[in-house]
């Protein structure tokens, strides 16, 4: 059986890392593109030097062409500027308006069956221009945020509560910015809520801080954003994709009627799996939830009222 095809739109920080955590999870042949020459061609060349030490047989080619690309099962896009400090994730909105909208319409002239996975910010808007432009059914196309989010959220839990990541499962909605909605009454520890391991005040803490957590990366790097935990996430998001693993998961997805959000890409838990978002989960939600999670939805909705005008006078 021909290995599967995974092609990643932008060798920088986040690009080349889902090339890294890509072929170690040996999900298939890679292609990583860049519009600059020489860059994708040698962090590719690197890594697939990584194979015989490592063992790992994929093919990992880097191009400026985006023929290498063809046919791809899963595409992500990380192509655009990642914020400095001080930047909103909002301020990147007209540059990489430009960037996501000339990367969608190549990636899915060569891959007009791919599902398309964004990360580009600010993310809930780039994942809104990548679907319009591509023309792909809404299904197969989903931005990356909320795996990165709650990974944060279970982090800091897990370090306050003292035990191990990988007995925590959290869920969060809306947007990717600070407006984001961490839910604590759909987060447990082996099954037990959260509510029931840390005080009220321990818990509003981890919230705020997950909420402030990208900025926190960027305060301390001073040259570019998160990229490892980023990374981590999208490639999780490609492999319940590409091994068809139903996962459900929270990521960027379009809702209509689901949460009445009337046609939006925003957080919200869905069922990945080969057909890219094959269900939108919805919750039941408490006032105050739904109160912050409209909030946020109706960030997103400025952001891409702003992104359609770009769309049109371009
Ligand atoms: P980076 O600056 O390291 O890499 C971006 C790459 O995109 C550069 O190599 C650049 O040459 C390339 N690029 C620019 N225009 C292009 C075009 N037209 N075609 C192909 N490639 C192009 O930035 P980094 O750290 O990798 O971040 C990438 C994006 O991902 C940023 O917008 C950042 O804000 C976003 N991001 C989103 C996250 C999320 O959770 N959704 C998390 C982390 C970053
Ligand atoms: C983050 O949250 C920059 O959106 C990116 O780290």
């Amino acid at each position: 059986m021909a290995r599967k095809k995974i092609s990643i739109i932008g060798a920088g920080n986040v690009g080349a890392t889902c090339a890294h955590w890509a072929a170690t999870k040996a999900l298939g042949d890679i292609v990583l593109l860049d519009i600059i020459e020489g860059l994708p061609q040698g962090k590719a060349l690197d890594l697939y030097q990584a194979g015989p030490i490592q063992g790992l047989d994929a093919r990992i080619i880097g191009t400026n062409d985006y023929g290498d690309t063809a046919d791809s099962d899963v595409v992500i896009i990380t192509s655009g500027l990642p914020r400095k400090p001080g930047m909103s994730r909002d301020e990147l909105l007209a540059a990489n308006t430009r960037i996501v909208k000339e990367v969608s319409a190549k990636v899915a002239a060569a891959s007009p069956e791919a599902v398309l996975i964004v990360v580009s910010n600010p993310l809930d808007a780039m994942t809104y221009v990548a679907w319009k432009v591509s023309g792909f059914p809404t299904q197969r196309v989903v931005g990356q945020a909320g795996i990165l989010d709650t990974g944060r959220f279970r982090a800091f839990l897990a370090e306050a509560i003292g035990c191990s990541v990988a007995d925590i499962q959290a869920m969060l909605l809306g947007g990717h910015g600070d407006d984001m909605v961490p839910l604590p009454r759909y987060t447990t520890v082996g099954g037990v809520p959260v509510t029931q391991l840390l005080p009220k005040e321990s818990l509003d803490a981890i919230v705020a801080r997950t909420r402030q957590a990208g900025g926190e990366i960027v305060a301390l790097l001073k040259t570019g954003s998160a990229y490892y935990a980023p990374a981590a996430a999208s490639v999780q998001m490609a492999e319940a994709v590409l091994l068809d693993r139903k996962r459900l998961l929270p990521c960027s997805a379009y809702c209509n009627r689901q949460y009445n959000v009337g046609g939006y890409f925003v957080g919200v838990p869905c069922l990945l799996g080969a057909g890219g978002v094959e269900k939108v989960v919805e919750l039941d939600l408490t006032a105050e939830e739904r109160a912050a999670f409209n909030g946020s939805v109706q960030h997103v909705k400025e952001l891409v009222a702003a992104v359609e005008k770009m769309l049109v006078s371009s």
